[in-house]
């Protein structure tokens, strides 16, 4: 028989509700832009909201459209035959338009007309919502089902954890659903199997929701003004079961990316599944990311962690298949040509899809660099075949090596690693940069008062001030500070001349004079390397730092505190400056009140 494809069935959709008097709209974007609780677009009702909830859609009130969507929360499954984190979804909606009668007998069309989607009557199976003490039974929609021909033997009352619908958060349009499963003729796991069960017999492929309430935050349901329909069918899931695959990966919507990656790695996806799976997977779910015009760059929060790990996964598994970063681009520019037809954006934004890959790239080549170095060091003094919970925690502290390549390399040598003490080890530091949140280590200051914290701030002006005179290479070698001085240490090979002093106290009376803002942000250690900001006392901090810039002339990781503006310091003067060991100098310097 005839295998449907992805183009087919998005084409047959929105040709379907089109002529049902639907208006076609685009995928909105990836991330909401009205939805702070989430970091992507779940559900191609997401976008819609305000409009489910009452305000006019300028499109009118029968929409269509395929949605661009990202689920994250079982990212750890991808690999497996169906579990994908990017996916386009089918729906129609009805704004206080239609309901359960025009939208149960519109989803049957579709599913049965041999001009549509063609499904044998016998091979599918409804359920409705059973009710309880919230919102009553749906015998409505079980009815309409039945007058269309529908078997009772083929539906389901099921309760609220089936057949209600409501966004993730919980909170917003909601309502009883009625789900379409198809059967797949696998027999029965038990005597009760229905389309309740995840054996796998019935899977479901559609579900329209009637949105007839709201659910606030107390769990409370109100009826909304409007009686709304909205519906939800997984493009690649459709596909994947109506052409009876084993997998999602076998549909034409992954083939020109399984064809490159099995040229590349000269390896078979059917000897890789796995891999494969994780590579075309998070491939096209970051290129997605990175083509959707917010401009979301790989960083260690929010939307751009997902993206980060997204990207550094799919290297990992890229390695398994001996394949180097660059393999990324190539084949994210092979999903640029799969989809740019459809999402113009993608092709608007490949220069920036294809930059952001490489970087990403190249930092966490470097990473796996350094980690591999530090983790061939760790494994030459080992006395036994395990590395310790602090080592394989250093590596992830220091390098951001993952542990699961400790473990890998670990593998490969014939070694264990402790894991629990990886944890416990974690756990600790932890707690530890909540203590520093808290502000009980203050790294040299002596005491925290107003005086004291002008000295910790002219450390970093000094310090910024001597690294534009001599180079980058300085660095700042100890500090004491008291409410009357500082004594700052810091590397050089020659005593100053009068000269260089004269420079030096200018800068630092120039960057006080400016009065530049004293910002503070929290970031993982990790990202306030790559940012570039200079610390001295690395050791002693946590895995989440804090990074003070002064504009753009410092920026440091320290515990703090700062004063908020360099105004507040007055005037710097150089008491005195010389040798403290070899090659390191010590200066004692005030502050004095203008
Ligand atoms: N919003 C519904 C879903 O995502 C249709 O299943």
């Amino acid at each position: 028989m005839k295998k449907l494809t992805s183009k087919e069935v998005r084409n047959f959709y929105l040709n379907f509700f089109e002529s049902h008097n639907h208006t076609i709209i685009p995928s909105a974007s990836i991330v909401p832009e009205n939805d702070p609780t989430v970091l992507f677009t779940t559900a191609g009702m997401h976008p819609l909201v305000p409009y489910l909830l009452g305000e006019k859609h300028p499109a009118g009130n029968r929409l269509c459209d395929v949605q661009k969507c990202i689920r994250t929360s079982d990212i750890e499954d991808v690999g497996d035959a169906s579990h994908l984190t990017f996916f386009e979804m089918l729906g129609n909606w009805s704004l206080g338009d239609y309901f359960k009668e025009e939208a149960i007998k519109m989803s049957y069309e579709f599913l049965t007309s041999p001009n549509y989607l063609n499904i044998p009557k016998e091979k599918l199976y409804f359920t409705c919502f059973a009710g309880d003490e919230t919102a009553p039974r749906d015998e409505e929609s079980y009815n309409i089902w039945h007058s269309l021909g529908v078997a009772e033997d083929h539906l389901f009352y099921l309760p609220k954890e089936h057949n209600f619908w409501i966004l993730g958060s919980g909170i917003g349009p909601c309502g009883p659903d009625s789900e379409m499963f198809y059967d797949t003729g696998k027999p029965k796991c038990s005597e009760k199997c229905d389309p309740s069960c995840d054996c796998g017999k019935y899977l479901e492929i559609w579900n329209d929701v009637f949105m007839e309430y709201y659910r606030d935050e107390d769990g409370k349901l109100t009826k909304l003004k409007q009686q709304n329909v909205d519906t939800g069918m997984g493009l690649e899931r459709i596909i994947t079961v109506l052409n009876g695959y084993e997998s999602v990966y076998d549909t034409d919507i992954f083939q020109n990316l399984k064809e490159k990656l099995e040229q590349l790695s000269n390896k078979k996806y059917e000897d890789n599944k796995k891999s494969f799976r994780i590579i075309m997977d998070h491939v096209r779910t970051s290129t997605f990311i990175l083509g959707d015009d917010h401009g979301i760059t790989p960083s260690n929060i929010g939307a751009g962690y997902v993206l980060r790990r997204l990207i550094r996964r799919a290297i990992r598994h890229l390695r398994k298949l001996d394949l180097m970063e660059d393999s990324l681009m190539k084949l994210a520019n092979v999903v640029i040509e799969d989809y740019q037809d459809i999402y113009h954006e993608l092709g608007k934004n490949k220069d920036f899809i294809i930059t952001e890959l490489e970087k990403e790239g190249v930092k966490f080549g470097k990473t796996i660099k350094d980690g591999e170095k530090l983790f061939y060091k760790v494994i030459k003094h080992l006395d036994n075949d395990t590395i310790s919970g602090e080592d394989a925690f250093k590596l992830f502290d220091t390098f951001g090596f993952p542990l699961e390549m400790t473990e890998e390399l670990a593998k490969e040598n014939n070694l264990n690693v402790d894991t629990k003490g990886f944890a416990e080890k974690f756990k600790e530091h932890q707690e530890k940069s909540r203590t520093i949140d808290a502000g009980s280590f203050k790294g040299g200051l002596a005491d925290n008062s107003y005086e004291s914290t002008k000295y910790h701030t002219l450390a970093h002006i000094m310090l910024a001030a001597l690294q534009q005179m001599y180079g980058p290479d300085i660095v700042q070698k100890g500090c004491n500070i008291t409410s009357e001085r500082i004594r700052f240490d810091f590397n050089l090979n020659h005593k100053m001349t009068d000269d260089e002093k004269k420079t030096l106290t200018n800068i630092v009376n120039e960057k006080i004079q400016e009065g530049i803002p004293v910002t503070m942000e929290e970031m993982p250690y990790e990202e306030a390397k790559e940012k570039g900001a200079h610390g001295t006392f690395e050791d002693k901090y946590g895995s989440i730092v804090k990074v003070y810039s002064i504009g753009n002339f410092s920026k440091e990781i320290c515990g703090g505190p700062h004063v908020k503006n360099t105004n507040e310091l007055g005037k710097f003067r150089i008491i005195k400056e010389e040798s403290s060991s070899a090659g390191v100098r010590r200066m004692k310097a005030i502050l004095e009140n203008n």
